[in-house]
């Protein structure tokens, strides 16, 4: 037997190296890390750890540009916003993590993948959900779902009796999951919806009333539904991301506190700091506010809500999210100009925005006189747009 294990060095995965060995036949393990953006401290010295804690091999795969491109921004050109506020941080990223994890076992002839989510979350679902598509012939693994350990004190208890070194506490207050589009925020005081979020919740953000007194705009280029410049400087689709990550953290833009619905059926609570992220979705509806119809927003609108449940639910490789990307593209299509946003005190604000596809024409829309929109031709419409209430009326009065 040899087991992929989706490793991040915390003591959870930490503890499920030993613990696979003890009750899985003494397999070999291979650790596997993504680097999906969530910062050096989590990734340097990890090969030495997975080996102490008993690892045959470590794998990290750089991941970022691919979650981007790939990921980031075909979601976000449908719109979605899963239950209104959250931009799907963690979501999105699960995929690609399941994707690079069941190569890897391809690599390594693995027969088994394992992963450190418990059975209480939605990522157990995401992972398991990918897995399905992609490797159906691989067994999973899932210690949180099969171990009688449940505290910190006991993984650190049964690290202990092995002589397996760690630098983790007793004491972690927050579960956190970051990569370059976000940073998640669960647990500690945010367990009871009548606490506020206290400062230590926020990390990558500043406190909004604490941000500088004086606005800043930034100029984005967008082509196809991506950002592709940044105040006229052509980027990568990750480069993009980090670039307005590092503008809008001092401005306390992209908080969010939200109970949101797990799929399995509870509540929770979470705060996700999105900065970057919330600037270029502010740009991107500002352009589609410019070139799509009436209809085509609507549509839009739809698409971008069966997406926000799609990728929140790990329905990612499926012939629906297909179908749903291949639909926003279409519209994406248009979706092109330049945008000047506003970023202050928490906010951000699209106050200039031009297209060369805008439908918007000051010919059209002036309360002066013009020469393309005859008043008269109105009454006709209305005539006829109102006809079935008018056939109503006139029944109710017979
Ligand atoms: N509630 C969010 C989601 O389901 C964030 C989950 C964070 N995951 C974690 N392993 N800390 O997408
Ligand atoms: C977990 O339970 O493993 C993290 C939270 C979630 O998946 O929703």
């Amino acid at each position: 037997k040899k087991v992929v294990l989706a490793y991040s060095g915390g003591l959870d995965t930490s503890a499920i190296i030993p613990w696979l060995k003890e009750n899985y036949n003494n397999c070999e393990i291979v650790a596997f890390c993504a680097d999906v953006g969530q910062g050096e401290e989590e990734l340097v010295g990890l090969e030495e750890k997975a080996l102490a804690s008993g690892a045959s091999e470590c794998h990290i795969v750089d991941l970022k540009e691919e979650l981007v491109k790939d990921y980031i921004y075909p979601t976000i050109a449908t719109g979605a916003v899963y239950e209104g506020t959250y931009l799907l941080g963690t979501s999105m990223a699960r995929p690609i993590i399941a994707k690079a994890q069941v190569e890897v076992a391809r690599k390594v002839g693995a027969d088994a993948l394992c992963h450190g989510c418990t059975g209480k979350g939605n990522d157990q679902v995401r992972f398991e959900g990918c897995f399905a598509a992609l490797a159906p012939d691989l067994t999973v693994i899932a210690p949180w779902r099969e171990w009688t350990m449940e505290s910190r004190e006991d993984l650190l208890a049964y690290l202990a009796e092995r002589n397996i070194k760690t630098t983790a506490s007793a004491t972690k207050i927050y579960s956190r999951d970051a990569n370059a589009w976000h940073i998640s925020t669960e647990g500690g005081e945010l367990e009871s919806t009548w606490n506020e979020p206290s400062k230590a919740v926020w990390t990558w953000t500043a406190e909004p009333e604490d941000a500088p007194n004086e606005a800043e705009y930034v100029t984005l280029k967008v082509e196809n539904c991506r950002v592709t410049e940044v105040n006229g400087e052509a980027l990568s689709p990750y480069q993009v991301l980090l670039k307005l990550n590092a503008i809008a953290s001092p401005h306390g833009v992209g908080r969010v506190d939200i109970t949101e619905n797990r799929l399995v059926g509870m509540k929770s609570r979470g705060c996700y700091e999105t900065p970057g992220g919330t600037v270029m979705m502010a740009a991107l509806r500002a352009i589609e506010e410019l070139v799509l119809d009436k209809p085509s927003r609507s549509w839009r609108e739809q698409i971008a809500g069966q997406m926000s449940h799609l990728v929140y639910d790990g329905r990612w490789f499926t012939p629906l999210c297909e179908s749903l990307v291949a639909a926003s593209e279409a519209l994406a299509k248009d979706v092109n100009g330049e945008v000047v946003l506003k970023l202050y005190k928490g906010q951000v604000t699209a106050v200039k925005k031009q297209s060369p596809n805008s439908l918007y024409s000051e010919a059209f829309a002036t309360f002066g006189a013009d020469d393309v929109y005859d008043q008269k031709h109105a009454e006709g419409f209305i005539r006829l747009y109102s006809l079935a209430s008018r056939i109503r009326a006139l029944n109710s009065q017979k």
